[in-house]
């Protein structure tokens, strides 16, 4: 049994229909009732990743698990899937750990997590995505009100990934051998900027949007309207002082699947729905 960690999530979601297409025994763990993505057939489990004893049931059997960084005691949770006989771990960390800063709350969060991983002295897998071509839903609230998007770091290019690519990655290495304690570095196949995807966007939704960046205090204003400062630093740290370079393209991704890394174009036509 494979057990699936934000399985109502980009990445998680993505894997559980990956696995169930590759005809894999999936569980999908859930903590809230957040479930209407899940295919109706799926084995579901609820427990609380902040809470190592109340996923008991959820590890019974289990033989890999997918995984995602930054909850409360990541080494008292590693310590309880690998007493409950899971033999495989695929962390979802983040590009930004590659030499990144320790001092940013992001970067923490998941070496902590890879760490925890490291050593709980079972086999692992490490992802470390570049940004999620998902992002974009995040226009979702902007665009159902009007055709201006406003955006933070307007200026800065990514070679955003698509969370399927992402979960096909974490399918191969809960489901073939040849991936212990390998690091990951997926990116996908284009540096792009904020404003060309809203080009697509607007394109493929016959829409004039257009996108108006922030300057750095509207920038600091509405990010710290949702998030706690220390991740609103940790965002300028990355895109302002410029400590990450999620433009970067890597090979890793393609090689992996055997095919192009997905697009935003390809990620946008096949979630064109959300947005109309
Ligand atoms: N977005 C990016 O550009 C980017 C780039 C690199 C790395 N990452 C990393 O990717 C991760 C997010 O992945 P995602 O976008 O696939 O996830 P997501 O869509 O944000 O969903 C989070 C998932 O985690 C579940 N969850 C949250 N708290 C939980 C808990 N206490 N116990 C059990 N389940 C819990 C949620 O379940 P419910 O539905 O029940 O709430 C949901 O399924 C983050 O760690 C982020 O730092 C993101």
């Amino acid at each position: 049994m494979l057990l699936i960690a934000g399985a109502t999530g980009n990445v998680g979601g993505e894997l559980v229909h990956a696995l169930l297409r590759a005809g894999e025994p999936v569980r999908a763990l859930t903590h809230t009732d957040r479930d209407s993505s899940l295919p109706p057939d799926v084995e579901r489990a609820t427990g609380d990743l902040n809470d190592p004893e109340s996923l008991t049931t959820a590890l019974n059997g289990v033989r890999a698990i997918f995984l995602l960084s930054g909850y409360a005691d990541m080494p008292g949770l590693l310590t309880k899937i690998r007493d409950a006989g899971v033999r495989h771990v695929v962390l979802l960390s983040s590009g930004a750990v590659d030499g990144g800063d320790l001092a940013n709350v992001v970067v923490r969060y998941h070496a902590a997590a890879e760490a925890a991983v490291k050593d709980a002295g079972l086999p692992w897998t490490i992802l470390r995505p570049s940004g999620f071509h998902s992002n974009a839903l995040r226009w979702l609230p902007q665009l159902r009100s009007g055709n201006v998007v406003r955006e933070p770091f307007a200026d800065v290019p990514v070679a955003g990934i698509d969370p399927f690519d992402i979960a096909a990655v974490a399918a191969l290495a809960l489901t073939r051998p040849g991936h212990d304690h390998a690091i990951y570095r997926l990116t996908g196949p284009e540096a792009v900027l904020p404003a060309d995807r809203i080009r697509i966007l607007a394109r493929l939704l016959g829409r004039d949007l257009r996108l108006q960046p922030l300057s750095d205090d509207e920038a600091r204003a509405e990010l710290g309207a949702t998030m706690p400062s220390e991740y609103v630093d940790a965002f300028f740290n990355f895109f302002v002082d410029g400590a990450y370079d999620d433009a970067v393209v890597l090979p890793t991704t393609s090689e992996l699947l055997g095919r192009p890394a997905r697009t935003f174009r390809q990620w946008a036509e096949a979630h064109a729905d959300a947005f109309r």
